[in-house]
This record gives C-alpha cells, sequence and structure tokens, in this order.
C-alpha cells in the first residue's frame, strides 16, 4: 500500500470554535485576541462568576468581548445562558429573540463555577421544554457528579444515567455532548439519532492520561473530563477523523493563571486558543486524515448549529515553530498554554 504524501499547506474554509472559555475582565482581554485570530465565531461558556444566566447578562458579556477583539479583525461571539434551577422558561423566549445560540449544562459540581448548576434535570424540565419548542440547543457537561463514581468512569455513567433518559424525554432538542473522552460517548453519539452531536478537544486528541503523571505531576495536563486511556482517545481520534459530521471542533480552551493550577488543589483547563488549529491540524495528520479536518473544524458544527458555513479561508503551512512558554494573563499573573516550549508543526498564516 502506498500512502500520499503530506501537503506542506492546506487551506480551509475559516473555522469556528464551538466551545470556548474567555472569561472576563482583564484575563479575557489576553486570550480573545488568540481566539479571533483564528476563528471566525465562537461558543462562548457562561461559567463566569457569578455565572451568565440571564439573556441582558449574555448581552453585556457579549458586548465585553466584542470590545477585547483587535481592531480590524472579525470575530462573532456566540452567547450562550447558564441553566440554574432558578432558570425560567420565559428566559428562553428572550434569549432566543436575542440571538442566544445555547444553554449550558452544568450538573452541580461537575467542574469551575458549577456550584449553581442542575442538581436534578427534573427540576429544568420547563426549560428544557421551551429550548426544544424555540430550538435553543443543549449544551451538556455530561459527567455524573457522584463522589462513589470513579472520577474516569463519570462519562460513561452519565451516558446510561442522564443522557438516555433525557432524549428520551427530548427527542425534538438539539443536544452537543461537549469535550466527549470515552469510547463510549464517541459511540453513543455515532449510534443515535441526528439530534445529537459531540465536540473533540485537541487535548483528548492529542494525549492520553499518561500525559498528567509523566515525570511528575504535570497539571497543565489537567482538565475536566479528565484524559483518559489511550484507547479512549483512539477512539476519539477515530470519530474526530471520520468524516462523519457528528463531530466537529471544540476547544474548550480554559485558561487559569499558572500558579492556580501549579497549587495543591489545582484548577481544570488545557489553554490551547494560541494554537488551536495547529494542535487539531497534528492530530489529523499524524492519523493520516488531514483532508477530513476541514469538515471537522468549519462546516460540521456551523450545520448542525443551523448557521451558515463561513465563506473566507484560512492558509495552514506545514513549518515548525515553538509555542511560547507563557502569556501574560491579567494583573500579574501568567498562562501557560498547552505544549509551551515544543515545536508544532503547522502553523496558521496570518
Ligand atoms: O477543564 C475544564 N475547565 N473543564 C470544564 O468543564 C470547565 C473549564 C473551566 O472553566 O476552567
Ligand atoms: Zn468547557
Amino acid at each position: 500500500m502506498t500512502t500520499a504524501p503530506t501537503p506542506q499547506s492546506l487551506t480551509l474554509l475559516r473555522p469556528d470554535d464551538w466551545h470556548l472559555h474567555v472569561r472576563d475582565g482583564a484575563a479575557m482581554q489576553a486570550v480573545v485576541p488568540h481566539t479571533a485570530a483564528q476563528f471566525a465565531r465562537a461558543v462562548i461558556m457562561p461559567n463566569l462568576q457569578p455565572p451568565v444566566t440571564t439573556t441582558e447578562q449574555a448581552l453585556a458579556y457579549k458586548a465585553r468581548i466584542l470590545a477585547a477583539v483587535p481592531a480590524g479583525v472579525s470575530f462573532e461571539p456566540l452567547m450562550t445562558l447558564y441553566l440554574t434551577e432558578h432558570t425560567a422558561p420565559e428566559e428562553i423566549e428572550r434569549a432566543r429573540a436575542a440571538g442566544i445560540v445555547a444553554c449550558k449544562l452544568y450538573p452541580a459540581g461537575a467542574t469551575t463555577n458549577s456550584a449553581q448548576g442542575v442538581t436534578n434535570l427534573r427540576n429544568i424540565y420547563p426549560v428544557l421544554e421551551a429550548m426544544q419548542r424555540q430550538g435553543l440547543l443543549l449544551l451538556v457537561h455530561g459527567e455524573v457528579t457522584s463522589a462513589e463514581i470513579d472520577l474516569f468512569d463519570r462519562e460513561a455513567v452519565f451516558i446510561e444515567q442522564q443522557l438516555i433518559p433525557l432524549r428520551r424525554d427530548f427527542p425534538n432538542l438539539k443536544i452537543v455532548f461537549e469535550h466527549i473522552t470515552t469510547k463510549e460517548a464517541a459511540q453513543y453519539v455515532r449510534d443515535a439519532d441526528a439530534f445529537i452531536a459531540a465536540t473533540i478537544t485537541p487535548q483528548h486528541l492529542l494525549y492520553n492520561r499518561n500525559a498528567i503523571f509523566t515525570g511528575g505531576i504535570r497539571p497543565h495536563y489537567y482538565c475536566l473530563p479528565v484524559l483518559k486511556r489511550e484507547e479512549h482517545r483512539l477512539a476519539l481520534v477515530q470519530a474526530a477523523t471520520s468524516g462523519s459530521s457528528k463531530y466537529f471542533l471544540g476547544t474548550d480552551s480554559a485558561p487559569h493563571a499558572a500558579h492556580l493550577k501549579e497549587h495543591a488543589s489545582g484548577c481544570a483547563g488545557c489553554y490551547s486558543a494560541h494554537a488551536a488549529l495547529e494542535l487539531y491540524a497534528s492530530a489529523f495528520e499524524a492519523a493520516g486524515a488531514l483532508d477530513k479536518l476541514e469538515g471537522f473544524a468549519s462546516l460540521y458544527g456551523a450545520d448542525f448549529y443551523g448557521l451558515p458555513r463561513n465563506t473566507s479561508t484560512v492558509r495552514l503551512v506545514k513549518q515548525s515553530w515553538t509555542a511560547p512558554e507563557h502569556f501574560a494573563f491579567g494583573e500579574g499573573a501568567q498562562l501557560k498554554p498547552l505544549a509551551a516550549g515544543e515545536a508544532l508543526a503547522w502553523q496558521l498564516q496570518g
């Protein structure tokens, strides 16, 4: 068998990031330019402190994000609401009218700033009905939170205990199973109907759980859901590179100050916005599937959200460069990115 030579450059329709954390204030000023340099649009996670729970808050947050976009760069934040057990069904109508695309479900206690999340899905059924009626997507952090369930099993258990009953009760609600990390999730989405899709992060395509522990504990590889075994990474690579429109790009780039990750109780989240497309290109190249990158990065997410595809393009060149060791991040803090100080094989042309 002969394999086709790797192309030296790739032109793609401009991609979108369907799952992104940009924080707020000075921290936000540091990260928004990275995403805006690569992506036309990004779905903005609402897990601020306090969370973005109303249309009014989301529109104000959107204006602050737009103010952090460098002059001359075109970038559209796609806003979401954080679901709590106090979210009113009427809020969904207001959100729809204001162009908010989705609501995020954080099971209470699952991750960063999820304390105001949902303890029992039954408590938000009227809101989910309104979302199904109004055509807002439900973005799911798919992990159970019970202390007795092993951390590495929480996604697979979520499918059985929460997702299957939820989809039975809301068959016309469009759901994005966010940042999937297991073969169980990849298979579930593959075999399900067209109302569910999944995002996959660069770190879950590139690393397995050994990365967190090699040569000592490495907090910059710690995110939630946590990296899993190699068999799961391989299943995710297979899914992302399969050409199936059910899987698309969502970086889950989640910046935290380095000193809060290098800590006795380190924060969860990998920062990848500085080189998101380059990291995905490495993963797709390693799988011999660069021809599948455009669908994953630039087409399937827009199609699933029912939004127009982008029309401009970006160019990736096979040219080695070294990712920075750190970036400035708010007042006096530093941000350590994924692949800090490492060589990356692909580079996005400006
Ligand atoms: O690792 C993570 N970081 N996972 C999440 O679900 C949230 C995120 C954050 O906001 O830091
Ligand atoms: Zn996230």
